[in-house]
């Protein structure tokens, strides 16, 4: 058994990561749950109670849980803004970590938590769990058997909806310091899953921000950017909370010579055009959308994390991985902000935005 202690219990971890804790209970046992707001814990303990597993202890002072021996990893769910200084400490009391997305707002952090983890010999996994998405899954398999021969762009769209209400909840959402705008919030899923599928490295970017409606916090609520890959072939990037009156839909379209694949529904969950030679169609065109927009990726998400710790092998999204959309983003809050493409690597911050 994975003994893990969580960080962050509020609403991500208690929507998605008290669901994969129960559903992988014949591997992990969540001994040690924090968070400041002590409530907050208790719910996420009482959650785990739920189906008569032992409850985790409360904390609610992260470098307390940090000190416990008995524990291997934690998963960490706090603002986005502080999971760099988290992570670090974990790492640096042996721990391994599965941190949520964003998993850094700085290159530079980014690095480092990677380097750490490297150094330590210890795993760092990234919740993009969109990624487990079944239609996700079944497109990659068609990349890596390279059924779409060249890959010539694609397409991440979210067309979503966040208002007043959703801010409040979270006075640090829509911070700079703590979380970025909507491409950093909301988009970094699918831009994971955009750069992912392109299969080739970025060689530069172009962006431009906007706050169309959301006047009550700092950083964007629309981006669009196109991005040029090293192979030659480009990507597009349409991200918004503005969309009236609710969520429409979050879609990956990838356009290769020889397949066309669209993914929408209300959060990639859905196959809308499935065409290769001698297919036109999948049986996933019918998948209901899930009960939230965070699917159900969490769960193989967390089992993948436990395989690498006992296999010492890599997370399906380790570091490296849950860097290149980070590393996107701050792209193109630079060309933004200085109204130009900028090459890549970019060494960039959030807090640079200020
Ligand atoms: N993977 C996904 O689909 C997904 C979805 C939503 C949010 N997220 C990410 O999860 C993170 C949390 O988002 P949320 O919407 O759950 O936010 P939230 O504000 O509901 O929860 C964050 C929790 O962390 C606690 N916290 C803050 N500092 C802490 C500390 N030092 N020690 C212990 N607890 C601390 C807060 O009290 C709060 O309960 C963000 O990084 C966000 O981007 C991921």
């Amino acid at each position: 058994m994975l003994r893990l202690g969580v960080i962050g219990c509020g609403r991500i971890a208690q929507k998605k990561h008290t669901e994969a804790i129960i559903k992988n209970s014949d591997i992990i046992e969540n001994v040690a749950v924090c968070d400041i707001v002590s409530e907050r814990a208790e719910i996420f303990a009482q959650k785990i109670t739920e189906i008569n597993l032992k409850k985790p202890e409360i904390y609610t002072d992260y470098k307390t849980l940090l000190k416990r021996d008995d524990i291997d990893a934690v998963a960490i769910a706090t603002e986005s803004g502080n999971h760099y200084e988290i992570t670090i400490e974990a790492l640096q009391n042996n721990k391994h970590v599965l941190v949520e997305k964003p998993m850094a707002l700085s290159t530079f952090h980014a690095d480092e938590m990677i380097k750490l983890a490297k150094n330590k010999n210890l795993k760092l996994g990234v919740c993009f769990q969109n990624r487990f998405n079944p239609p996700i899954q079944e497109l990659r398999r068609k990349i890596e058997n390279n059924a779409f021969g060249k890959i010539l762009h694609g397409v991440a769209s979210i067309r979503w909806n966040r208002n007043k209400e959703y801010y409040q909840q979270a006075p640090w959402r829509g911070t700079w310091k703590y979380d970025g705008g909507t491409l950093m919030n909301q988009c970094t899923h699918n831009i994971d899953l955009l750069i992912w599928n392109m299969g080739s490295e970025i060689e530069e970017v172009y962006g431009v921000i906007k706050n169309f409606t959301h006047p009550y916090i700092e950083a964007e609520d629309f981006g669009g950017a196109i991005i040029k890959f090293k192979n030659g072939s480009v990507g597009i990037i349409e991200g918004t909370s503005n969309i009236y009156p609710k969520n429409l839909e979050e879609t990956l379209s990838i356009f290769g010579e020889r397949g066309t694949v669209v993914i929408g529904g209300l959060a990639v969950n859905k196959i809308k055009y499935w065409r290769f030679e001698g297919e036109d169609g999948h049986p996933f065109q019918n998948l209901p959308d899930p009960d939230t927009v965070y699917g159900s990726g969490h769960v193989p998400l967390y089992r993948n994390f436990y395989e690498t710790i006992v296999k010492d092998q890599e997370p399906y999204i380790n570091g490296e991985e849950g860097k290149k959309a980070v590393e996107a983003v701050l792209g193109i809050y630079k060309s933004s902000r200085e109204g130009k493409a900028i090459k890549f690597p970019v060494e960039f911050s959030t807090l640079e935005m200020l």
